[in-house]
């Protein structure tokens, strides 16, 4: 569920809810898209816009009645017993939902019940997708350009719409505040100024910025809880025998229970992003701690640690501060969690005991999402997993501490030119004497044959500069240009030997008894384009982590797709330095605090883990041409680099048909006969960036394939 919480709809949702005005959003969406496909655009906007509408005033009116009735009087005592006393005033809830519901909606409440599909799109911001195109197409350039940015917000990975924002902020009639985003979720603006402020040491903006933000989440639970009230949606419908009253009440209970719980994760992630930020609400508290002792406000510092308390009692570094606070403040002054945070904490409880019965005593399942749920109330059956998934966790964390102790290296002769410490950094290393001269000549000979080789192997522009040309050649292709008879053997089995050494370096120095796969090798090089160079202020390689999706205003990195998420080491080999700029540097996560940076030149292997600790650029090169191997590992044996393997295949099978004494004719045999039944290299890191289902086949915007990222 997302919250598609609009604050410029409700009050049209408000006014919509007035009996006889709410035509079911379902409805209104299948004709706006009817009208789409039509090219009708003006029908497509309204409809479209209507339904959004319908949508808000549906979820507002369920809100409204469910605090209404929440508010009615006492069930009636009398006779009954305990059954009455629990029943009666669930019956009367249910009356009381009834009649509300009954009043605002029209046609009746069961009228607005969509499919799962539907409310999907709706969740996903799909109709502003439509929307976009028509307010484009009517030449309302202000509504297109809000449309897109609010579904863009949603979808960070939709490659159509990312084009259609950079020509829209191209157009000379759109202003820069035509990017509003009509569903944003306040909380989520207010967080990540006040983290920036936080960052920036400017605790009075923090404060301000994350109380709103602290606030703003806890009414968005709200609403979340709320919704999960209903109406039930039957997972498996009419197949089975409906269970028996109790059980019936149980489970629905239950249900809404687990719905309840999982809001902190919807609360908790970001627009556009699939996982949950850690512990969203106790961290609040964490920083306004922090930022209170740091303005001088001791009385509020002491308050939030006191809250945050209430989530981890144990916590040392808080009960320090809390000692210290006390001291501060005097013995007699009273300190005390929040309300807000106690009601929260109180009420979580009370649930998670609820469910964690259901678990142990009805078969039920449950995935809690908060990491500071206490020991004692998971079952003893659940505790003995949660212990293993912490011991493990406890063994990964000693595995890279472990690192420290580097293993020897496998080879003679190769220098660690700087550590991690000298790169000011963690798991970063930079490798001298790698290659020889004369190994980093043929493999440059081997990208120069490769260049002039027909075959497809071009240089294009560089995906990440227009000041730029960009060569690439995997491992299969260099076996498959030798095949061809257009480059050496021997250079394109060095390029295979050179990443196989790389690949040893940097298993045994920061994973030793660890086995690393090669992900993907690309042997690269960026030629700066002449007369182009004037004022160029862009890079050759934009700041980014290799798995994750760096967000630097969020100071977070998303590990999830389009990053390549199973990546764990990069690196990248040098073969020369005859050429200007082009230098590795890393930055913190706000990706433009330079942390250490890194010289090109032959035989150089730079190597570091892919995570978000070493966000990464390179510099513009503004004269010749830079070249180098560059590497990514994984220990996933499932994402192990499948090129690799067939071209080792043909590796080995060059190297049989080199004993055969005729061995030389094979080759021209090989070269006419193989070139055309060739297998192509399937093009690499294309992922569908979109692949629901949408209503409509023919659209204008079809699922779009991402480019590959893999290009240092
Ligand atoms: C801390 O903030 C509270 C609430 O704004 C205020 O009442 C109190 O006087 C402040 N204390 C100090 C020491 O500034
Ligand atoms: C690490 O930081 C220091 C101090 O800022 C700087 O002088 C040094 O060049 C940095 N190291 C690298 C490898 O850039």
């Amino acid at each position: 569920m997302a919250s598609l919480l609009c604050l410029s709809l409700l009050a049209a949702a408000a006014a919509a809810t007035s009996p006889g005005r709410l035509v079911p959003f379902d409805l209104l969406y299948a004709d706006g898209v009817r009208a789409y496909l039509a090219r009708d655009w003006a029908r497509a906007a309204e409809l479209l816009q209507r339904a959004l509408h319908s949508y808000a005033g549906l979820r507002a009116a369920r809100r409204a009645c469910r605090a209404a009735c929440a508010r009615e009087e006492p069930f009636p005592g009398g006779p009954g017993g305990w059954e009455a006393a629990l029943l009666g005033p669930v019956l009367q809830r249910a009356g009381c939902l009834q009649r509300c519901l009954g009043r605002r909606l029209r046609p009746a409440p069961s009228a607005h019940r969509a499919s799962r599909a539907v409310r999907r799109d709706f969740e996903r911001r799909e109709p502003y997708n439509y929307l976009q195109v028509a307010f484009f197409q009517l030449k309302k350039l202000d509504q297109a350009v809000s449309a897109a940015h609010t579904f863009f917000v949603a979808n960070p990975q939709h490659l159509q719409m990312r084009e259609d924002i950079e020509k829209y902020r191209r157009m000379s009639g759109v202003k820069s505040d035509s990017f509003r985003d009509l569903e944003a979720t306040p909380h989520w603006e207010a967080y990540e100024t006040g983290v920036q402020h936080y960052d920036a040491d400017e605790y009075l903006q923090a404060v301000a910025r994350l109380e709103e933000s602290l606030s703003e989440a806890l009414s968005a639970l709200e609403e979340c809880r709320a919704l999960c009230e209903g109406p039930w949606e039957d997972e498996d419908e009419e197949e089975k025998m409906q269970p028996g009253l109790y059980e019936a009440i149980a489970a629905h209970y239950i249900q809404v229970l687990k719905c309840r719980q999982q809001c902190i994760l919807e609360i908790a992630t970001k627009p556009g992003r699939i996982s949950a930020t850690e512990d969203f609400i106790p961290s609040h508290l964490d920083l306004l701690q922090f930022a209170y002792s740091q303005v001088g406000n001791q009385t509020l510092a002491a308050e939030c640690a006191a809250s945050y308390l209430l989530f981890y009692p144990m916590d040392e570094p808080t009960l320090e501060k809390m000692k210290q606070y006390r001291t501060e403040l005097g013995e007699d002054a009273a300190v005390a969690a929040r309300q807000s945070i106690q009601h929260y904490v109180q009420r979580s409880l009370m649930e998670k005991k609820l469910i964690y019965y259901a678990v142990e005593h009805l078969g039920e399942t449950f995935n809690d999402p908060d990491l500071w749920t206490p020991d004692e109330l998971i079952p003893e059956n659940l505790k003995e997993k949660h212990r293993e998934d912490q011991e493990k966790q406890k063994q990964e964390t000693l595995d890279v501490e472990e690192r420290g102790k580097r293993g020897p290296l496998p080879f003679e002769g190769i220098a660690v030119t700087m550590d991690s410490q000298q790169m000011n950094g963690t798991q970063r290393v930079v490798f001298d004497r790698v290659l020889t001269e004369s190994e980093c000549k043929d493999l440059l000979r081997l990208t120069k044959a490769a260049g002039e080789a027909g075959d497809g192997y071009r240089a294009r522009r560089s995906p990440h500069t227009p000041h730029e040309r960009f060569e690439g050649l995997t491992v299969l292709k260099a076996m498959q240009l030798a095949q061809n008879g257009d480059v050496e053997w021997r250079d394109a089995r060095l390029l295979l030997q050179a990443s196989e050494k790389s690949r040893k370096i940097i298993e045994s120095y920061f994973t030793p008894g660890k086995k690393l796969h090669f992900s993907f090798t690309h042997l690269v090089c960026r030629t700066a384009v002449d007369g182009e160079q004037e004022g160029r202020m862009d890079l050759s390689h934009p700041v980014h982590a290799d798995n994750c999706l760096l967000d630097p205003e969020g100071q977070e990195c998303w590990k999830e797709p389009p990053a390549y998420v199973y990546r764990d080491y990069s690196g990248i080999l040098y073969l020369n330095d005859d050429f200007q700029g082009g230098g590795l540097f890393f930055t913190e996560m706000d990706s433009v605090t330079v942390t250490a940076e890194v010289h090109p030149k032959c035989g150089r292997l730079v190597a570091f883990s892919s995570g978000k600790e070493n966000p990464h650029g390179v510099w513009a090169v503004s004269r010749g041409r830079r070249c180098a191997v560059a590497l990514w590992y994984t220990h996933s044996q499932e994402h192990a680099e499948q090129e690799r393997v067939k071209a080792e295949e043909l590796m080995k099978q060059r190297a049989v048909e080199q004993d055969q004494p005729d061995g030389d004719k094979h080759e021209g045999t090989d070269r006419s006969s193989r070139s055309s039944s060739e297998p192509r290299a399937p093009s690499r890191g294309t992922k569908p960036a979109d692949q629901r289902q949408r209503p409509g086949s023919d659209r204008k915007q079809h699922p779009k394939v991402l480019r590959a990222r893999d290009e240092f």
